[in-house]
């Protein structure tokens, strides 16, 4: 059982230590990564995926439950806690998306066929472009085919620690999937340039030159901004699926949409 896991500082680009004594993230929690371009966001959630022990560019250390983790969990990726999805994370086995979740389903003992429908039915709130259980997962789009990875690691992965390294092109990915991880329990990592993402977790880690610049909580403001946002997205989000459909925005559409 995961409960926590600590991040012990190591150093910025330019080889000073970080400003921080140990940050903990513990399970359940949504966390989100914010900076600048080359800032440092995808070497810290490596660190994670790593179970870094000085041994990345960044000399940080992870640890699990206060204890350094034992080698068996860094390096055999059946033990392994974490699942990592990024912009270029693709599914190259020969099947159809209903035999993958089958076999992923299977080999975690999950015996309800349900299962494979509702990750089906979770990923296509993710994304624009519906997928279909017969489909096979190479001929998936990128956007769909995270879409897909993120509802397996929600709904049949074991891993309790998920990390999203900008994700958000994949689609409608915002309220639902943050309260849908909450309700799941798992600890999940957003590094994003998305602002409604942001507000959307507890902590958030901001990054600068390499190193962890600050690490803010989740206010009562900036949950009534995400609201807002929110409510803008929705509104972005009709007026793209009349886009994508073709249509023309008529006097109607503006009068329900933006009255
Ligand atoms: N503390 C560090 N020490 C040394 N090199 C670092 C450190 N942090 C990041 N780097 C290196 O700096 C480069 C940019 O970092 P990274 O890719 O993590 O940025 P990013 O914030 O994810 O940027 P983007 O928003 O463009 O994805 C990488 O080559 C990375 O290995
Ligand atoms: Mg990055």
């Amino acid at each position: 059982m995961i409960e926590e896991i600590t991040i012990l500082p190591g150093l910025d680009k330019t080889g000073c230590k970080e400003n921080f004594t140990y940050i903990t993230l513990k399970a359940g929690e949504t966390i989100s990564i914010v900076g600048p371009t080359g800032s440092g966001k995808t070497a810290l959630i490596t660190d994670i995926e790593l179970l870094a022990q000085g041994d990345t560019s960044t000399r940080r250390r992870v640890i699990i439950n206060g204890e350094i983790p034992a080698d068996e969990i860094r390096y055999n990726p059946a033990m392994k806690p974490i699942v990592m999805i990024t912009q270029n994370t693709k599914c190259f086995a020969d099947l159809t998306i209903e035999e993958f979740l089958h076999i992923h389903a299977r080999a975690r003992k999950i015996p309800d066929e349900k299962v494979i429908l509702e990750t089906i039915e979770l990923a296509n709130n993710f994304t624009g472009e519906k997928i279909k259980k017969d489909t096979k997962v190479t001929v998936l789009s990128g956007g769909q085919t995270r879409s897909l990875l993120i509802a397996d690691a929600i709904l049949i992965g074991a891993a309790p620690i998920i990390l999203l390294d900008e994700i958000e092109n994949a689609g409608i990915f915002k309220q639902e999937v943050v309260s849908l991880i909450q309700n799941a329990g798992k600890m999940v990592v957003f590094v994003t340039h998305d602002p409604v993402i942001a507000l959307l977790t507890k902590t958030r880690i901001i990054m600068e030159n390499g190193a962890v610049k600050n690490v803010l909580y989740q206010n009562e403001p900036e949950i009534r901004a995400a609201q807002n946002l929110l409510e803008l997205d929705k509104k972005i989000g009709n007026v793209r699926e009349e886009l994508r459909a073709g249509k023309a925005i008529t006097f109607d559409f503006l009068a329900v949409n933006f009255a």
